[in-house]
């Protein structure tokens, strides 16, 4: 028998349903690779459990808030228990949009253009009055609101006139303290999945997402058949490794380790912008890292046992 990987799934957040999707494939790949496999919701019972079990590594197959933002990477470090994935720094910047687009915007990395609104503005400081000055600030629209830490496209709605701003921003704010407009980038939408090898970071073939709706949401992001994929792109070689170029830089900027994630759009004159950067990647049977990894040979199980592996080999 292998060693022992406790697999983290579940918890409280929103992602909470898609995150038991990917801990139960995960838990099931490193199964079949010979390990002694721990799944374990995230409970009241987590921290007495992990100490009781004391499995030689942690996959953290978590999703949204707790689980992405750094809050578990903190106590697994604690506790001394190594895990898969980027460190606290990282996932913290990572998760917070607002955050990482600033670092975006001074590293040269191309981000749309957005505006950062906190709750606490729109109670206590007035912010609703400016809301006029947003779409020229913005360039017009069509924008987009957006919690700021949040995944799996929830609370995010396409605002095409001014008139549907406030209800749009309403939508997100219950997600968390700040909101984001940020303009609507009309194009081809990707996801950029980097992994870190013995000579560096490794970046996959950029996957293309073609909802069938025409709106990446949470239904065309889960339910098999709503989006169709391509593995590499439909895009021109040079837009390709641009991308690619710029996957390796969100990475690197932010601090990643293992794995992670980068969502772009590229428009219609084919350049690219980042909208963000996931460090818990979903592994459920529509993800996209599983599918990028696929495409180059690294089947399912490879994938795990290689983030396991980075793990429990203390791969940095
Ligand atoms: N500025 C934008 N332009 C075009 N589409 C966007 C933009 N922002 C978000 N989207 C759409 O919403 C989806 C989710 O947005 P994203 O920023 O990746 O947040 P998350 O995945 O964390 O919810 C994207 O995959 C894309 O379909
Ligand atoms: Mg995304």
């Amino acid at each position: 028998m292998k060693e022992k990987v406790a697999v983290l799934m579940g918890g409280r957040s929103l992602e909470r349903e898609v995150s038991l999707r990917s801990g139960r494939r995960v838990s099931e790949a490193l199964a079949e690779r010979g390990y002694r496999v721990v799944p374990l919701d995230v409970t009241p019972e987590l921290v007495p459990t992990l100490r009781r079990e004391k499995p030689d590594a942690v996959y953290v197959a978590l999703h949204g808030k707790d689980g992405e933002d750094g809050a578990v990477q903190g106590l697994l470090e604690f506790l001394g228990i190594p895990y898969t994935g980027p460190g606290v720094a990282a996932s913290a910047l990572a998760w917070d949009k607002a955050l990482s687009k600033r670092l975006f915007v001074k590293a040269g990395i191309p981000t749309p253009p957005w505006v950062a609104f906190t709750a606490a503005a729109f109670k206590h400081m007035g912010a609703a009055t400016a809301l006029d000055l947003v779409p020229d600030a913005l360039g017009g629209f069509p924008l987009v609101v957006k919690p700021s830490g949040q995944g799996s496209a929830l609370g995010l709605s396409k605002v095409d006139d001014a008139d549907r701003l406030p209800s749009a921003l309403l939508d997100a704010l219950p997600y968390g303290e700040t909101v984001l407009v940020e303009r609507w980038i009309e194009g081809t939408e990707i996801a950029v999945s980097v992994l870190d090898g013995p000579d560096g970071p490794e970046v996959l073939p950029p996957v293309e997402m073609a909802p069938k709706s025409g709106v990446f949401d949470f239904s065309a992001m889960y339910t098999p058949g709503e989006t169709d994929y391509y593995v590499p792109a439909r895009l021109p070689d040079d837009v390709l490794r641009a991308v690619q170029g710029l996957a390796r830089s969100v990475h690197e900027l932010l601090g990643c380790r293992h794995v992670s994630r980068v969502d772009m759009v590229v428009d219609v004159d084919g350049d690219p912008y980042v909208l963000e950067c996931n460090t818990s990647p979903g592994m459920t049977e529509t993800s996209l890292l599983p599918m990028a990894a696929e495409a180059v040979g690294i089947g399912f199980q490879d994938l795990v046992e290689r983030l396991v592996r980075m793990a429990l080999d203390a791969v940095e």
